[in-house]
């Protein structure tokens, strides 16, 4: 179990996993955008797929392969978030399997859907 401070604005790279993880927000708010692979090889391209406000108490969890995503603190306070692995992280050093460079996110594609549960209460 890993507990991960984020600054205002700080976010991560485009990313996937070593393993299954479970999320829970314990301060503040953080923006995810998820992704999907919409081709592979020299033209592999990454297409936006949702875009959800995580507040506290929303948990979430996902399962790779196909577990893409970056996650920022859209501020104006610190993120606080608690996450479970299911890989000994401190023994792998790191939970990201793989960073996507920006360069491969299908900018033409849809903008993702929006998920504020924050208003779904
Ligand atoms: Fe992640």
């Amino acid at each position: 179990m890993v507990a991960l401070v984020w600054l205002p604005g700080q976010e991560t790279p485009v990313h996937d996993h070593v393993s299954w993880c479970v999320t829970g927000v314990y301060e503040g708010r953080e923006v995810e955008e998820r992704y999907r692979i919409a081709s592979t090889g020299p033209g592999e391209r990454l297409v936006a797929t949702e875009r959800l406000v995580n507040s506290v108490g929303d948990v979430n969890g996902f399962v790779p392969p196909g577990d893409i995503h970056v996650v920022r603190n859209p501020g104006p306070g610190p993120a606080i978030s608690l996450h479970v692995y299911g890989a000994d992280i401190s023994r792998l050093g790191t939970s990201v399997r793989r960073i996507y460079p920006a360069h491969l996110i299908d900018i033409a594609s849809p903008a993702p859907s929006t998920n504020d549960r924050r208003s779904a209460r």
